[in-house]
């Protein structure tokens, strides 16, 4: 089987290559780097730096590669800053995966593997579960969405399987720790490695479900490669809620062993626009048809990220000129605070 996996050098593709890896020969990855690491990138790879926003370059590609399976990542995945970068959002994330797919059906894909989010189910009551329906309060999320149907719509016509994964709150080894718009667990360690405390958006009281990377892998392998699954969407991820409070006296404790100096107590700022309150699933489908269960808890979890963050020392913020600059746009992001 040829495996293309797009995204590659990202914080999940990179884990994703490493896994296929261990069991297939074919697997090639295309990234344009603007998120990820080449360091990251499996050497067994078969590499190509390619922007699936570049319709011709993909169209070639795919061409020459025709893969069977797609496993699609890529994305420009921050969420809250989509409503200041609509078109960014639109580019990297519907146009791109278009871009990529209708090659891939032309040349006869067997299955598609999308990772979608829970940004689809908007402001509804958590858990969230698949048989709820979509109802996107936010730019990336409408994207998200679009891309689900697309391809539902596609596979029905033109004949391929496919699998939607709906991960959410990713985190660990390899998280990107320079983007200031995206990954709190990730913002939040690099700031204690800057030596500065980090900003917490509204009351701390949001809850998410955080999951360890590893616990995610395994999962999304299944469902992508065995027959078994053929039009299905899954949400996969930690079934354990927790405040963002909670994360972050988790994270100080851990960081500083206990003794958490006053000068890093969390800044505490407005809420951005369009922020989800709570957002966690119910994992019941993926525990019925994949045998999933995460196992890795908060604690052990951050811990072992916290050990990796330290291998890599601070990293730089770097932050990008935004489409919609007005009074709307977070003053960490404004006046680079983060
Ligand atoms: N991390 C999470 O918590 C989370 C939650 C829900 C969904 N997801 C989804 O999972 C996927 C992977 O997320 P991640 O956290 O690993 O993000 P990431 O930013 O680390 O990975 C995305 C990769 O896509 C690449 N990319 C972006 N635009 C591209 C383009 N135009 N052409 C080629 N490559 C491009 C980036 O360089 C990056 O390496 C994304 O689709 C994201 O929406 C992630």
């Amino acid at each position: 089987m040829k495996i293309l996996v797009t995204g590659a050098a990202g914080f999940i593709g990179s884990h994703l290559v490493d896994a296929l890896i261990a069991n297939h020969d074919e697997v090639y990855g295309v990234d344009n780097l603007s998120g990820g690491q080449e360091t990251y990138i499996h050497k067994e790879c078969r590499f190509t730096n390619l922007d699936l926003r570049n319709k011709d370059a993909v169209a070639t590609y795919i061409q020459q590669v025709k893969p069977e399976i797609l496993f699609h990542l890529a994305a420009d995945a921050t969420e809250g800053r989509s409503q200041f970068t609509p078109l960014s959002s639109s580019e990297n994330n519907y146009l791109a995966y278009l871009y990529t797919l209708v090659p891939c059906v032309k040349h006869g894909i067997q299955k598609v593997i999308l990772f979608s989010s829970i940004s689809v189910y908007g402001a509804q009551t958590p858990p969230f579960s698949e048989k709820m329906e979509k109802r996107p309060e936010d730019v990336y999320g409408v994207m998200k969405s679009s891309m689900e149907d697309v391809t539902r719509i596609l596979s029905t016509v033109h004949g391929f399987s496919y699998v939607i994964i709906r991960p959410y709150n990713v985190y660990g080894p390899r998280q990107n720790m320079s983007d200031p718009y995206r990954n709190v667990v990730a913002i939040f360690l690099n700031r204690l490695s800057q030596g500065k405390p980090y900003y917490i958006y509204g009351d701390g009281a949001q809850k998410r479900a955080f999951t360890y990377i590893y616990d995610l892998i395994p999962p999304v392998v299944k469902a992508g490669l065995s027959d078994e699954y053929k039009q299905e969407v899954f949400n996969i991820g930690s079934d354990k809620p927790h405040t963002l409070n909670e994360l972050s006296l988790l994270i100080l404790s851990s960081w500083f062993d206990g003794d958490v100096p006053k000068e890093f107590e969390p800044v505490y700022v407005p809420f951005r626009p369009r922020e989800i309150v709570s957002a966690y699933c119910d994992i019941t489908k993926a525990r019925m048809m994949l045998g999933y269960r995460p196992s890795t808890s908060l604690t052990d979890g951050i811990r072992e990220t916290i050990a990796w963050v330290k291998t890599q020392g601070p990293k730089l913020f770097s932050y990008i000129p935004l489409e919609l600059e007005n009074d709307l746009v977070p003053e960490t992001w404004k006046h680079h605070l983060i």
